[in-house]
């Protein structure tokens, strides 16, 4: 998704708009540019299609006059190709008005309609719908003279989501911008303010933020800030602390932020954990926007969430019914609010997102909002947009994800979806505070345990390097199995663009086998045998079955189960767990073995081709 800067202070602005754009650039995009009002007092404006990298190149041969006042933008194409004409900045008022956005204006055609009418010596030199915006805002400038004014005017006809920063060559010295279900937040400085589209884009220069609410317009000047809302009525803002620094948003070493972030997860478990589980009990003050009264009232759960955060929810899904004993369905954002789903005031709606800011979830919870619904979020962005719509919010420690393949954040949400089921036990009192205790323990014991299987990075990079020349990947589980097959489908597509497929091991009978064929490489997760419950004998038959057809079984097993040995070509041990979080441990091997095949393809692990880090559109 787009990456927005903005800047207004004494600095050179160039230097803190690339820098900041640099730190964006996980975020997925196709071009960049920028814009600056110069030392002599003209508008700058710079933009190419590409890596940043080519603007950057283009600004050391062509260098830009370096004011204090500046906006920068890398985009992900929706309206127009990703070319320099559709790139951002886009301009208005005779190009002394210059724009940015993320999102989409979804009635762009309509008000382009008006302005050619109203307008008809417009020239628009994009395709994109920005630039109707900008053009809009730069007449609107012209006939009142405010910034500030111009934007309210303009967004106030805009239908969609989008974040717009501005800023005119009149008016040096300050930058204003807009939001509507998309992120903003300012960067509090001592001389010197900054936008964002989220704290990555100044955490260098400041970690004082401020989050932009809903229907807000922000200007910011070198030593001011101020917020209104749509109808120009100032607002409270809160200001908080970025708990990351800008070394935890660098590589630290690693070959790729993805590589860093997997080596991160024992360390994302234990802070998602910490001062959550008190002498055997569970804490979440968070809650308290959803308190125990409330939570008794509830009767159904329903959680939401695209990708790997839908299959998060999965886990959470079995962990919540088993300890609360109340139904949870688990949905795809983008699929819920279509379906006219049966919610009420005593379902509790949880949405997962790492982001807080993807736009399928962020719009199914509005909905689920105006049902009645009482609404939580696990989010691992504070002050996203997703979790200020919240009743109630459970941040995941695990740091910056800044890799487009989600990783760590997995697991934090895992840890955090299993500290919620074991509050709502306590609640509902369907577990008792020695079990409780007791499964708050095994939470407690994997980061350790996580820490064993990160070992065999080398092996499992071996193991990947072997498999460069592979067509298709099946992945089998079972239970709390299927989820984690589901995710190492999905890492393995969007990492080597490899067709996988992850299946309930149980299905195989009922179509899927007629996939095996000699060769065909098969991940199997495999049970713990000793667990009461435990699907271990089932999984092993399936084994067999796929194998008597020539499967390639890679099994991931508990340390020691010797059943699987006979039937499997690879075996990757795990530490023993119990069947809730035996997932936990066996997801890591298959993000491994995705990166590492990727990087043996000679792929960027970090930005796969058509991904972004946040799909902040419908
Ligand atoms: C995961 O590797 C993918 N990048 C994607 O499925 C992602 O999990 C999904 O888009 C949800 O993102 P969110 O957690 O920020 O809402």
């Amino acid at each position: 998704m787009c990456g927005i800067v903005g800047y207004v202070g004494s600095s050179k602005s160039v230097e803190v708009l690339l820098g900041g754009l640099r730190r964006l650039e996980y975020r997925g995009y196709d071009s960049a540019g920028i814009a600056v009002i110069d030392d002599a007092g003209l508008m700058n404006t710079r933009k190419r299609a590409g890596k940043l990298q080519v603007l950057v190149d283009e600004l050391d041969r062509s260098p830009l006059g370096n004011g204090g006042t500046g906006i920068g933008h890398t985009r992900w194409a929706t309206h127009g190709g990703p070319n320099d004409a559709n790139a951002h900045p886009h301009l208005g008022d005779d190009g002394k008005l210059a724009l940015i956005h993320n999102g989409i204006i979804e009635n762009f055609a309509e008000l382009k309609a008006e302005l050619l009418a109203s307008h008809p010596d417009t020239v628009f030199t994009s395709e994109t719908d920005t630039e109707v915006a900008a053009i809009l805002v730069g007449i609107e400038y012209q006939r009142t003279g405010d910034l500030a004014e111009a934007l309210r005017q303009v967004v106030s006809r805009l239908h969609g989501a989008f974040t717009l920063l501005a800023m005119h060559q009149d008016a040096p010295g300050v930058v204003v911008g807009a939001r509507r279900n998309s992120p903003l937040v300012i960067g509090l400085g001592d001389g010197e303010n900054f936008l964002g589209s989220d704290v990555a884009a100044f955490v260098e220069h400041t970690r004082r933020a401020v989050a932009v609410g809903q229907d807000q317009i922000v200007t910011i000047g070198a030593d001011s800030v101020s917020v209104t809302d749509f109808d120009g009525i100032p607002v409270e803002v809160t200001e908080f602390e970025v708990s990351w620094d800008a070394s935890a948003a660098e590589k630290g070493g690693w070959s790729s932020f993805m590589a860093k972030e997997i080596s991160e997860e024992p360390e994302a478990i234990a802070k998602t954990l910490l001062g959550r589980v008190v002498d055997g009990g569970i804490k979440l003050s968070e809650l308290d926007g959803i308190g125990d009264d409330a939570l008794l009232a509830i009767n159904r759960v329903v959680i939401l969430g695209c990708g790997t955060a839908a299959y998060s929810g999965m886990l959470g899904k079995y962990a919540i019914e088993k300890w609360a004993r109340i139904p949870v369905d688990v949905e795809l954002s983008h699929e819920f609010r279509y379906r006219d789903p049966v919610i009420d005031g005593n379902t509790l709606v949880v949405s997962i997102s790492q982001s807080g800011e993807t736009m399928d979830t962020l719009m199914a919870v509005k909905y689920a909002i105006e049902a009645g619904a009482r609404t939580l979020s696990i989010c691992n962005t504070q002050g996203a947009t997703i979790a200020r719509e919240s009743d109630a919010v459970i941040y995941t420690h695990a740091g910056p994800e800044v890799a487009v393949a989600s990783t760590k954040a997995f697991v934090a949400q895992v840890a955090a979806l299993y500290l919620f089921g074991l509050h709502l036990a306590r609640v509902r009192g369907t577990l008792s505070s020695p079990e409780i205790a007791g499964l708050a323990a095994e939470l407690q014991a994997l980061p350790d345990q996580l820490a064993i299987v990160l070992e065999q990075h080398d092996a499992i990079k071996q193991l990947a390097g072997w498999m460069t020349d592979t067509r298709s990947v099946l992945f089998l589980g079972r239970h709390a199995g299927y989820p984690v097959a589901l995710e190492g489908a999905l890492k393995l597509k969007e990492l080597a663009y490899i067709h996988a497929e992850g299946f309930a091991a149980g299905e195989l009978k009922h179509g899927p086998i007629a996939l095996i064929e000699a060769g065909q490489p098969v991940f199997v997760i495999v049970p713990s045998p000793r667990a009461k419950d435990s699907l271990h004998k089932k999984v092993v038959s399936n084994i067999q079955e796929i194998r008597a057809r020539g499967a390639r079984i890679l099994a991931i097993a508990e340390q020691g189960d010797a059943a699987v040995l006979p039937y499997a070509d690879v075996v990757i041990p795990i530490p023993l767990a119990s069947t809730l979080f035996e997932p936990l441990l066996a997801v890591a091997p298959l993000q491994i073995f995705a990166m590492e095949l990727a990087s043996a393809k000679g792929l960027d692990v970090d930005q796969p081709r058509n991904l972004a880090k946040s799909v902040t559109v419908e």
